[in-house]
Formats: structure tokens, C-alpha cells, sequence
């Protein structure tokens, strides 16, 4: 079964949005297969945004990360990693469809509530800083 790595952002979590962001993709039919309430180190910050280390707001955005705690995830499912980028809406929340989670909660892109793996190799990727193997469960295959 596909897993995917979701994590509610120190804005989300600040603002009490854990339980909305979590019944929508229990609605959804996706299972979760472990979470934390964590505090990011810069070690982990830089390592989890390595692509972007190039990039002009590299500093803000691990500045922001671990700004506060954030609710690190593991979901499965069919598709979970698409349909997951799909249901958080675009990375800028001013072009994020309503009713997408980006779309109904957020204004900046530098704190969009929300992030999510954006292919298989970075969600095997991100589970693996985030989670060890025995802190996730396994469902029963036919459900
Ligand atoms: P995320 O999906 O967590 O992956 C990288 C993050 O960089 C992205 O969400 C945004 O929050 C952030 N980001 C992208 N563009 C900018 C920007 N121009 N300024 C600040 N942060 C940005």
C-alpha cells in the first residue's frame, strides 16, 4: 500500500487546525500509519528541505519550521501521495482552490499550513527522517 509523509506546519498547529487537517483524510478513507507532535532541530530542518537550499528563502524557511512544534504524519492508501498534494491544494495558498486545506486556511505561501511528499522517492525519503519502521502500524492488507 502507498504511505505518504504529511506534516502540519507551526502555523497549523498553532492556529488548533491539527483535528480539521486529520478528519480530512480520514473522510477521505486514507489510514494513518503513525504521527508525532515534534519540535524540528536545524539538522533535521535542512535536512528535510535540502532540495531547496539554493533557493532565496532557505534561511526563512528553516527558521520556520522550527519556529514551534509541528503533528509529523504517515498516511496509506491507494494514491495517497496525489491525491494528498491534490486535497492540500497549490503550494501558494492566493492560487490554492476553496475547499482545498491550503485554499481554505492560508494566505502565505512561506506559511501554508501543510506540506506533503511530491513522488514516491520523497516519501520514502521523508518517512525515513521523520519515523522508525516500528513506530508505524500495519493494517490489515484487504481493508
Ligand atoms: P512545502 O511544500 O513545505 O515545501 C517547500 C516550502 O517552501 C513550501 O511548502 C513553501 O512553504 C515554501 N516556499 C515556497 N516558496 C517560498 C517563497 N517564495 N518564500 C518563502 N517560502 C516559500
Amino acid at each position: 500500500m502507498e504511505r505518504t509523509f504529511l506534516m502540519v506546519k507551526p502555523d497549523g498547529v498553532q492556529r488548533g487546525l491539527i483535528g480539521e487537517i486529520t478528519a480530512r483524510f480520514e473522510k477521505k478513507g486514507f489510514k494513518l500509519a503513525g504521527a508525532k507532535l515534534m519540535n524540528i532541530s536545524e539538522e533535521l530542518a535542512k535536512e528535510h528541505y535540502g532540495e531547496h537550499k539554493e533557493r532565496p528563502f532557505f534561511g526563512e524557511l528553516v527558521e520556520f519550521i522550527t519556529s514551534g512544534p509541528v503533528f509529523a504524519m504517515v498516511w496509506e492508501g491507494k494514491d495517497v501521495i496525489a491525491t494528498a498534494r491534490f486535497m492540500m491544494g497549490k503550494t501558494n495558498p492566493a492560487e490554492a482552490a476553496p475547499g482545498t486545506i491550503r485554499g481554505d486556511y492560508a494566505v502565505q505561501v512561506s506559511n501554508n499550513i501543510i506540506h506533503g511528499s511530491d513522488s514516491p522517492e520523497s516519501a520514502v525519503r521523508e518517512i525515513g527522517l521523520f519515523f522508525k519502521e516500528e513506530e508505524l502500524v500495519a493494517y490489515d492488507k484487504s481493508v
